[in-house]
């Protein structure tokens, strides 16, 4: 069964098994039937993190768990449920419609509400995190439900415990915000946001400004997966040891860096265009021209092939600045 259709990097993949479900009693049936055949199962939501390397020999399950609730409200907040399989970008122009903030920043991300938590996903200085209530899950061993607090999911910098620990041991099928209802908490300051909005005149933002603005930067910047596949930043931010870090900065002066908690982050894709990989195509597998975090498939590039690319320029930034890239996206062996 190819699974082209269902990863946003357009991978020519197959799956030995595969199923649609659109309810938890068919959800529940379906992780019995992989329990009784002793199946590897993966769980296919907007397929926007993942790059199949191989084909995929177990059951690839596509969840199609939609609805949006509000479940609690007073005069300043709204929490609302979201179902796993909401497509997060229009989840979020619903709460705009609404005029609940505290998403707007997070416009435009690929992917579902389900998968928003796994690794929390962020963007232009928010993560998911911050409006999480709680996520919904049911156990694939047992089938039975737990609800995870926001603390219990351990988030990190695009980590949680459904990476870690608990990986592969749930599947997630609703996710709880809390958002504003007034007082909208506007984050404006990071990177190209404020610049954005003086272009269009706008002095006194509104959430809905701050999400065009947002939507308008990641346009000009990332490729739109319907056009080229694609999975968003291929490789996250690397952090690195203060020591560490005077080490490289004495030989690369103009690097780009911030302060991390535990140490000094510093920008995969500077690192990557400095490297000299941005815009280089081999084959259908290409690191993007406009920005070089994220790798690109042209049309009949082979997840292999991606891997590839991506190998190379893990060994080639590690002996050029003695930096380690790590992958975000979900490798599928
Ligand atoms: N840079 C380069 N060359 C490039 C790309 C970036 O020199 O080809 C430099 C930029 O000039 C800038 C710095 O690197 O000084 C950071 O670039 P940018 O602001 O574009 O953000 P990023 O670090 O590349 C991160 C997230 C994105 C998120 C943006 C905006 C990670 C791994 N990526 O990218 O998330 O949209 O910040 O908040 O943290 C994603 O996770 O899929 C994703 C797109």
């Amino acid at each position: 069964y190819s699974l082209k259709l269902y990863n946003t990097f357009g991978v020519d993949a197959k799956a030995k098994y595969f199923a649609e479900v659109s309810n938890f009693t068919e959800l529940k049936k379906a992780l019995v039937f992989r329990r009784q055949n002793n199946l590897p199962i993966l769980f296919i939501g907007g397929g926007s993190n993942m790059l199949f390397v191989n084909d995929f020999n177990g059951l690839a399950l596509k969840l199609n768990l939609k609805g949006i609730e509000i479940i609690n409200e007073n005069d300043d907040y709204v929490e609302v449920k979201a179902q796993g399989s909401e497509n997060w970008h229009q989840f979020i122009q619903w709460t705009l419609t609404q005029n609940f903030g505290g998403l707007e920043n997070l416009s435009l991300i690929p992917g579902n509400v389900g998968t928003a938590p796994i690794q929390n996903i962020g963007a232009y200085g928010v993560e998911a995190k911050d409006t999480i209530v709680e996520v919904q899950a049911l156990s694939l061993e047992t089938g039975d439900e737990r609800i995870f607090s926001n603390e219990e999911c351990k988030f990190g910098y695009r980590e949680s415990v459904f990476k870690n620990e608990l990986k592969g041991q749930y599947v997630l099928v609703s996710v709880t915000f809390r958002l504003s209802k007034r007082n909208h908490q506007l984050k404006t300051s990071y990177g190209a946001i404020q610049q954005e909005l003086e272009v269009e005149g706008i002095s006194n933002p509104t959430i809905q400004d701050v999400s065009a603005a947002i939507i308008r930067i990641r346009e000009s910047k990332l490729p739109d997966p319907a056009q080229i596949g694609n999975s968003g930043s291929f490789f996250k931010n690397p952090v690195i040891s203060n020591s560490e870090f005077e080490k490289v900065f004495a030989q690369h002066p103009t690097i780009v860096n911030y302060p991390a908690e535990n140490g000094v982050k510093l920008a995969a894709g500077w690192l990557i265009e400095q490297a000299g990989w941005k815009g280089k195509r081999f084959g259908d597998a290409g690191v993007h021209d406009k920005q070089a975090l994220v790798l690109v498939n042209y049309g009949n590039a082979t997840g292999k092939e991606i891997y590839d690319l991506s190998e190379n320029i893990i060994q080639d930034v590690q002996s050029k600045f003695g930096v380690t890239l790590e992958r975000e996206v979900n490798m599928i062996f």
